[in-house]
């Protein structure tokens, strides 16, 4: 079937591995997967299903060995690698599950990454870091360096600088893990007011059971595979919190 206009992601049959020989793991099977824009899409799945290798290869930072991958309306699968990264830089914010701040940066730069990378002039780009940095309650904070912070106060400089730039497609891996429950809450707040948008979508892996009522839809993986890919609803919902 070909791609609808609402669809965000689609990604058809991707297989990848990593190391060769008696040390080649297959990371990904022939996993299928596709997320729709205005709705933020669940990943969830047993450690090394393959839900972070996935997340890299819809954000176009890994290759999948086969298959095709769909994002907003290109093949990523088919664009060369410059072409992948500058598609990146305008369209995806990405939360790493190592949220990979650059150490020798303030939280402030280190935010305003996503802008400078697009061309905004530095005192635009700073401006718009420190009100999205204020928005995940860090106000006041931006001239501090990430080692001044908690982990959960460092996750919450990634989502900032995943969301800076306004980007259509956000990709977070475990954006909850070392928030506490009222934090955790506020950020996916943040995150399915991104997804209400008609034009935007969000994906979130997450082993986070609190999490799972933010839902639009939910896909589970396991071995390599996506299993099911279904709308969240009280019962799909049920099976989940087991
Ligand atoms: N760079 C790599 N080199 C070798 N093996 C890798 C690499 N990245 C992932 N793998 C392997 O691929 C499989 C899938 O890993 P992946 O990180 O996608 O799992 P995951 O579902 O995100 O797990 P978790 O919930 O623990 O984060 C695992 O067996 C992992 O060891
Ligand atoms: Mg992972």
């Amino acid at each position: 079937m070909p791609p609808s206009p609402t669809t965000a992601v689609a990604a058809f049959r991707i297989t990848k591995g990593f190391g060769s020989g008696a040390a080649r793991t297959m990371a990904l099977k022939g996993a299928d997967f596709t997320a729709a824009l205005g709705e933020l899409q669940l990943i969830v799945g047993p450690s090394g299903c393959g839900k972070t290798t996935l997340l890299s290869i819809i954000a176009g930072t890994l290759v999948p060995d086969e298959g095709k991958v769909l994002v907003l309306g290109e093949e990523l699968t088919q664009m060369s690698k410059g072409r992948v990264t500058d598609f990146r830089r305008r369209n995806i914010g990405f939360i790493f599950q190592q949220f990979n701040l650059i150490p020798t940066l303030t939280l402030v730069e280190n935010a305003s990454v996503p802008l400078l990378l697009n061309g905004v002039p530095r005192s635009k780009a700073e401006r718009a870091a420190n009100a999205m940095l204020e928005q995940v309650g860090l106000a006041g904070r931006g001239q501090n360096y990430p080692r001044q912070l908690s982990g959960g106060q460092q996750q919450r400089v990634a989502i900032a600088r995943a969301l800076v730039h306004d980007p259509r497609l956000v990709i977070c891996d475990e954006p909850t893990s070392a928030l506490d429950r009222e934090t955790g809450h506020s950020v996916m707040g943040l995150l399915k007011e991104v997804a209400r948008k008609a034009d935007r979508s969000v994906i979130v892996v997450t082993h986070d059971p609190r999490v799972y009522d933010f839902a639009d839809r939910i896909a589970e993986m396991e071995d390599g595979r996506v299993l099911t890919n279904q709308l969240a609803s009280p019962e799909t919902l049920h099976a989940l919190h087991g």
